[in-house]
């Protein structure tokens, strides 16, 4: 982490999890012990039905709202889908992108992930750009390279003054609701390798002030560790964010580096 350049956001990802009563509840546990965190800004990125309502529990709490996906055209003919325009209509100010989830069982393509990036950032929202490796990539050796390629893709015609409203989440796909964590130095690698190709692509200035969370079994016992390390700058957290005490306690941890 580095407060003094960029900003720390700790997010939950709560994938299709919580009915509206459930986020009611959650909510009124999570107000009372999340207090007014300093250092960092919490997100969560919940399902789109539950977004308005959303918005509207947290609105008094340091707590901002995102969703999990949207559409890359403004509207149009897509049965079921969701635009970015509509998200920001409905105060959503964050949008997960290119989840590996959404990668592996709904066709999402790194040229789809570019078109999203842009829509979103076209519409005012700050997109959450997930990039990861598989097990069999990682064992080939061949991590940076993938994630160099998804970096590049994803941020294909986005111009320079936006690149301060881009996140990046480094998921490894095998640490995703495995229970098996990135060591901190292997997550610190791959952060630090995203930084150095937005870089190459915009300059220092840029670079430095990008947010780049790790996610993939981000938990209260291993967050510390993880958000010691100069380039991770927050978490995308999924099984932990949903439980409040859990996700207060990653956010204490924040807190304290
Ligand atoms: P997990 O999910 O924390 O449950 O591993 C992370 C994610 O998918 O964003």
């Amino acid at each position: 982490m580095n407060t003094r350049y960029r900003k720390t956001i700790i997010a939950g990802n709560w994938k299709m999890n919580k009915t509206l009563t459930e986020t009611r509840a959650f909510a009124e546990e999570l107000k009372p012990i999340l207090g007014r965190p300093k250092w960092c800004e919490v997100v969560l990125c919940v399902p789109f039905v539950n977004l308005q309502a959303a918005g509207r529990l947290f609105k008094d709490a340091k707590v901002s709202i995102g969703a999990e996906n949207c559409h890359y055209e403004s509207s149009g003919a897509f049965t079921g889908e969701v635009s970015a325009e509509m998200l920001k209509d409905l105060g959503v100010k964050y949008v997960v992108i290119g989840h590996s989830e959404r990668r592996q069982y709904y066709n999402e393509t790194d040229f789809t992930v570019n078109k999203k990036v842009k829509a979103a950032l076209d519409n005012g929202l700050r997109p959450i750009v997930c990039v990861g490796e598989s097990l069999e990539q990682r064992e080939l050796g061949v991590t940076l390279e993938l994630i160099t390629y998804q970096v590049k893709c994803a941020l294909a015609g986005v111009p320079a003054e936006k690149m301060r409203h881009v996140v990046f989440a480094y998921e490894p796909i095998w640490a995703i609701g495995t229970g098996k964590t990135a060591t901190a130095q292997e997550a610190q690698e791959v952060c630090q390798t995203i930084r150095t190709i937005i870089r190459k692509l915009y300059g220092a200035r840029v670079a430095r002030a990008v947010t780049i969370q790790y996610g993939g079994s981000m938990n209260a016992a291993n967050a510390y560790e993880l958000l010691s390390q100069p380039d991770i700058d927050g978490g995308l957290i999924g099984g932990a964010s949903l439980k409040a005490d859990q996700l207060v306690e990653i956010v204490n941890a924040a807190n304290q580096e």
